[in-house]
């Protein structure tokens, strides 16, 4: 999709459509849309008053034009309540406007944010709202059919009256890489697993760092063998794929030696191992590499908007399957900290690669950490498919991610990691095992992962409910979601205060 800021008045431009806003709240025209209204002889005014439109959210009129203006037809779309209104559902609404515009097949559009939201947000964050929601809208899964999709929509004029240029080139740059590292992420998680194989992510990982600039390096099956990182090679063992793990590096600012670090789970596909899942149960396990999708497409977007800060990505990459090399129940293994791990479920994979990767983050001098992981059902028992699970061990840096969460309108909640929850991981004969049945499920994993953060301010997003819809929901397709990119963006971004 190409954008443009226009100094044209948007009636004069002969596009496919032109998009205008109506609220709940409005009883008649204003502004561009009174303009318009005007020219097409007081239609608009007239579906308002007969009650045909009515500005509900999630609304859409389309009127065709024959000629009263050169654009062929309008769309209007309903924004509800203005007291609901804020940019999340802004970005819901132009969404849906691109999708029918999509449908209709028309290449071509027009529109300007309706001035109550200029009123009451920056523009930078309109002018993002409206990218985000178009780009994110038109999303389009990897498809093996012969017929490929074709995108329509090509050309998007932004009316030049509302903004002034650099509020128009920053919201333009931000919705554009919010949106597409989302997208960049989506696409990774939805790939088949036998596409998206170890292999094929590391090649995938380097291609992106070549691309942007980034530092890139493998820790290969010798060097984690070399390093004694028995955790992610203790998961790998049974598969024709080598495990490893990625690393990739940000530097915006040359003269600290701290850094963020950004830990993302990737199994490329989780069968359980021996202790093998269900038939239904092993759908969707091809996208148990979401976490480190988004860590990727975090990278991606980052070296795009250049932030003053460092920030390395750390990926630990293996497939979870059955063969002679496959890890069994009872072996007890060192992981790279030193500590030691007796398996106690073989379906418990994501804790031990991402134990390892933590432990090595410290190393290289992570000052702060964040992992996100589709680590745990027990999440989704929880929380259901509306909130990423959220622990930490340090509540000003949980704070932080919090409110980094809030605004891209990504919901978190927080579980506790008390004390008292340790003794779930406490085993005979290891420093810890991996696993303890049903109860408390999410905070056993957190409670883990805890003990190899140790005393880095640390946060864990599990994204096990959110990273995939089972049916479309808004703008988003069902399928991967990119969940925590548009988060970990926005955490990348902030001012560092100290
Ligand atoms: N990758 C799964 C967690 C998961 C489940 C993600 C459903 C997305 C949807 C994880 O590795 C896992 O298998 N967890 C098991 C562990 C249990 C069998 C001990 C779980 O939570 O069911
Ligand atoms: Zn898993
Ligand atoms: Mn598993």
């Amino acid at each position: 999709m190409e954008w443009r800021l226009t100094q044209e008045n948007l009636t004069h431009l002969a596009t496919d459509a032109i998009f205008l806003f109506h609220t709940e709240d409005q009883a008649s025209t204003h502004g561009l849309v009174r303009q318009i209204d005007e020219m097409i002889d007081f239609q608009i005014s007239h579906l308002i008053s007969v009650g045909e439109v009515k500005g509900e959210y999630g609304e859409l009129t389309i009127l065709h034009l024959w000629g009263q203006i050169p654009a062929a037809r309008l769309f209007i779309l309903g924004l509800g309540k203005e007291e609901k209104l804020n940019l999340q559902r802004f970005k819901q609404v132009v969404g849906k406007g691109i999708q029918r515009a999509e449908e209709l097949e028309l290449r071509q559009i027009a529109m300007s944010s309706p001035s109550f939201l200029i009123k009451r947000f920056h523009t930078v964050d309109c002018v993002q709202a409206m990218v985000e929601g178009a780009e994110l809208a038109a999303y389009e899964p990897p498809s093996f059919k012969e017929e490929q999709k074709q995108q329509f929509v090509k050309t998007i004029f932004i009316s030049a009256h509302d903004y002034s240029l650099s509020a128009f080139d920053e919201g333009l740059l931000r919705g554009k890489v919010f949106a597409q590292s989302t997208n960049l992420a989506r696409f990774l998680t939805d790939q088949p697993a036998n596409w998206m194989t170890p292999d094929a992510f590391a090649s995938k990982a380097e291609e992106i760092a070549q691309k942007r600039g980034l530092e890139f390096m493998v820790l290969e099956q010798s060097d984690l063998d070399r390093l004694g990182m028995h955790a992610i090679l203790t998961v790998g063992k049974g598969s024709l794929y080598s495990p490893r793990l990625l690393v990739l590096r940000y530097t915006g600012d040359h003269g600290r030696k701290d850094s963020l670090a950004l830990i993302g789970k990737g199994i490329t596909f989780d069968s359980g191992g021996l202790q093998l899942k269900g038939d239904k149960e092993m759908f969707g396990m091809k996208r148990d590499m979401a976490g480190a999708a988004t860590v990727l497409a975090v990278m991606d977007g980052l070296a795009q908007l250049t932030p003053y800060h460092n920030v390395m990505a750390l990926l630990p990459i293996c497939e979870n399957i059955v063969d002679a090399g496959s890890m069994r129940p009872e072996d007890v293994i060192r992981t790279y900290s030193g500590k030691t791990v007796e398996i106690t479920h073989t379906d418990s994979e994501g804790r031990l690669i991402l134990a390892d990767a933590i432990s090595y983050a410290k190393k290289l001098g992570a000052s702060r950490l964040v992992d996100i992981a589709t680590l745990t059902g027990a999440t989704i028992i929880a929380l259901g498919f509306e909130a990423t699970a959220l622990m930490t061990n340090d509540a000003q840096w949980g704070l932080e991610v919090k409110r980094a969460a809030r605004m891209v309108g990504e919901k978190t909640w927080e579980l506790p990691l008390f004390e008292e929850y340790e003794e779930y991981i406490e085993s005979d004969i290891a420093d810890m095992k991996n696993d303890d049945g049903m109860e408390a499920g999410a905070i056993q994993a957190g409670v883990f992962l805890k003990q190899f953060a140790e005393e880095t301010p640390w946060v864990h997003l599990d994204i096990a409910g959110t990273a995939e819809l089972t049916k479309e929901r808004g703008i988003m397709s069902k399928g991967a979601t990119g969940v925590g990119v548009r988060t970990l963006l926005q955490l990348a971004l902030r001012e560092v205060e100290e």
